[in-house]
């Protein structure tokens, strides 16, 4: 079987984009199984930075089948902007399909959005503001409205008829907000439906198929797995399972299907949006690696928290996805740190804890307990074999792969997709 998983192993925003980008060239099939436009990654071609949100990332290379599972909650608005976008800097989608399953982010879900997190104050998420939680909540609800339903006017009449009735009166009497016009969404989700059609199919099924004739079949993580809605630090987490399972629901796909799975973790930790962050660094390191990793949000332009390595997160990351391998990106924003710290352990009132807390105001109240190492000064943007490292930063690579017990395959040393070491 020639199947393997990318996932973020930390709360996302890893760079995740470079090692599918590697995995994609090699692609027959990419798949994005859960999220939506809360994602954002850039890939750079020379001097072309195409920024992608929905689309899978395999849509660079004409040959690669790129699916939008049946998990992937789809803005028609956005995904059609992205294209249009992408489209503009030479890129075609012939090769691009949707699951009929997928369900359809709606004004009112960006509406509700961004009223419950104004209703939530002080205790707000930090969502991504584009409706992807509600969409979910109405999935589960069994009241939303899927891509299926959306290419069928009368049933896509009938089910926004009903369930706007409903949000309205939400939307005015619990938050005092102005109503939506039905006509106005019908009409301009119509003209979306028109367009999304020739992409429309049953992907699960042309999956299943596809992994049976071994093709090469690639899973595209987006967010990470501490922003997972059952494992992650809840309830600061996205409304996904951005986890290895979550492509088995979100692809349609059973999980003998999945065989090698890449954790991409940075060698520091990052974070955007509220919640607890034991490792988190509110001091000149914390800025420092902020300026060097660009550390601000592709989707949102957030600048984003920083701290140093957590393999108690990391742990977990190996555990819950089984992760067969994992890559450290982003080495060289470290370089110029005369000592680098690595959570290995939290200690509360004198008990120390190894494993991950599901109490997150443990996680507010531990403080990491840290193994010290020492820093490199050389610039290893360049360095493409192991061996090319300082014996610091080598020394540094090894802790961490005893530490979370699992192999350290890939090694990124800088933006771009040959800024790479494969051991
Ligand atoms: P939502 O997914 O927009 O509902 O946001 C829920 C939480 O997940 C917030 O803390 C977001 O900042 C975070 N989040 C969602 N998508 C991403 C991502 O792609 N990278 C990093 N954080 C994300």
């Amino acid at each position: 079987m020639n199947t393997i998983a990318l996932i973020g192993a930390q709360w996302g925003d890893e760079g995740k984009g470079k090692y599918i980008d590697i995995l994609a060239s090699s692609a027959d099939y990419v798949v994005r199984a859960t999220g939506g436009s809360n994602a954002g990654h850039t890939v750079v071609r020379g001097d072309k930075a195409y920024k992608l949100h929905l689309i899978p990332s395999g849509i660079l290379y004409p040959d690669t089948v790129n699916i939008i599972g049946n998990g992937v909650v789809l803005d028609p608005q956005m995904v059609l902007a992205e294209m249009d976008e992408l489209a503009a800097m030479g890129v075609k989608f012939d090769n691009l399909l949707i699951d009929l399953r997928a369900h359809i982010v709606l004004p009112y879900h960006k509406e509700f959005d961004e009223l419950a997190e104004i209703a939530k104050g002080v205790n707000a998420i930090g969502t991504t503001k584009r409706g992807i939680g509600p969409c979910y909540a109405d999935k589960c609800d069994r009241i939303g409205i899927r891509l299926v339903d959306l290419l069928d006017e009368n049933t896509f009449a009938q089910k926004l008829k009903q369930n706007l009735q409903l949000k309205n009166k939400i939307i005015t009497a619990v938050y005092g907000g102005k109503p939506l016009d039905y006509d106005e969404i019908y009409t301009e989700y119509c003209g979306y439906a028109k367009r999304l059609q020739p992409f429309a199919r049953d992907t699960g099924a042309l999956l299943y198929d596809a992994v049976k004739a071994d093709k090469r079949v690639v899973f595209e993580g987006a967010q990470g797995t501490l922003l997972d809605l059952d494992s992650g630090t809840y309830p600061f987490v996205t409304s996904s399972h951005p986890i290895t399972g979550g492509f088995c629901a979100g692809a349609g796909v059973g999980p003998t299907a999945i065989k090698e799975c890449l954790g991409i973790a940075k060698s520091y930790t990052t974070r955007v949006g509220a919640g607890p962050f034991p490792t988190e660094l509110d001091d000149e390191v914390g800025n420092h690696l902020r300026d060097v990793g660009h550390e601000y949000g592709v989707t949102t332009g957030r600048a984003r928290r920083c701290g140093w390595l957590d393999t108690v997160i990391l742990r977990l990351a190996v555990r819950i996805n089984g992760l067969t391998a994992l890559a450290i990106n982003k080495l060289d924003p470290l370089t110029g740190l005369k000592t680098i710290k690595v959570a290995v352990g939290y200690e509360l009132n004198g008990k120390i804890l190894k494993d991950f807390p599901a109490d997150i105001s443990i996680l507010e109240r531990c403080t990491p307990i840290y193994e010290e190492f020492e820093g490199w000064t050389e610039d290893i943007t360049a360095c493409r074999r192991f061996e090319d490292l300082p014996k610091a930063a080598q020394r540094y690579v090894l802790a961490i792969e005893k530490l979370v017990d699992c192999p350290v395959t890939m090694i990124g040393v800088g933006p771009d997709k040959e800024q790479n070491i494969v051991r």
